[in-house]
């Protein structure tokens, strides 16, 4: 169960947070992705390149953006959106969600979920799909505890890596079991 607890929050991501952002998304990704990505390609992450790409991501709106906040700092973010490959039965996607490591297991991924799940409402979009690399056994828990149920394992190329990755759909917003 998560508490009430005022320090930390989730609120929807302005251009000002790109930088913010962008440390977020390449500290997680080393963090999580070391030993499964190229260390030379976790390496060459340039937090730079993302604030720029963040930048231009939030200032479209055409996705929904969500920071995770503990206090003042910036701890985890989330986005989604228009359900983008064309896959048969969903119209909305969890495009990606990411939580500092000292900043996990506190109900940020959760609070971000479900601040972008209200996101797609507003689109008018009733169901979510999400992509998570088939090795990354952490994040897949987290979407079987929120009762996403496996959709099919596709090939991803990251870098110079060929891996697998897995999909996890929720065919009702109402069925997300926070
Ligand atoms: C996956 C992630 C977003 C979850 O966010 P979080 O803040 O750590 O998770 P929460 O504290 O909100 O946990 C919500 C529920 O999921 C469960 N959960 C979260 N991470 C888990 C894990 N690694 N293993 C098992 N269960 C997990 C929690 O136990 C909790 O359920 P409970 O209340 O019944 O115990 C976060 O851990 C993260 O950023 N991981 C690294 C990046 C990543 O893999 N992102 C996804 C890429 S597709």
């Amino acid at each position: 169960m998560v508490g009430p607890n005022p320090v930390l929050s989730v609120r929807p991501a302005e251009v000002a947070d790109a930088a913010a952002i962008a440390a977020v998304h390449v500290a997680a990704w080393r963090s999580t992705y070391r030993g499964l990505l190229p260390d030379d390609f976790l390496a060459s992450l340039a937090e730079a390149g993302y604030e720029e790409r963040w930048r231009r991501i939030i200032g479209e709106e055409t996705s929904r953006v969500y920071v995770a906040a503990d206090g003042p700092e910036v701890v985890g973010f989330a986005s989604g959106g228009r359900e983008r490959a064309g896959e048969d039965g969903y119209g909305g996607e969890l495009y990606a969600i990411y939580v500092v490591q000292e900043a996990q297991s506190k109900g940020h991924g959760r609070r971000l979920v479900q601040a972008v799940v209200a996101g797609l409402r507003e689109l008018g979009l009733a169901d979510m799909i999400v992509w998570v690399l088939r090795d990354n056994a952490g994040a897949r828990r987290f979407y079987e505890r929120l009762g996403g149920t496996y959709v099919r394992t596709q090939p991803i190329t990251i870098g110079a890596a060929l891996l697998q990755e897995v999909s996890y759909g929720w065919r009702s917003l109402d069925a997300i079991g926070y």
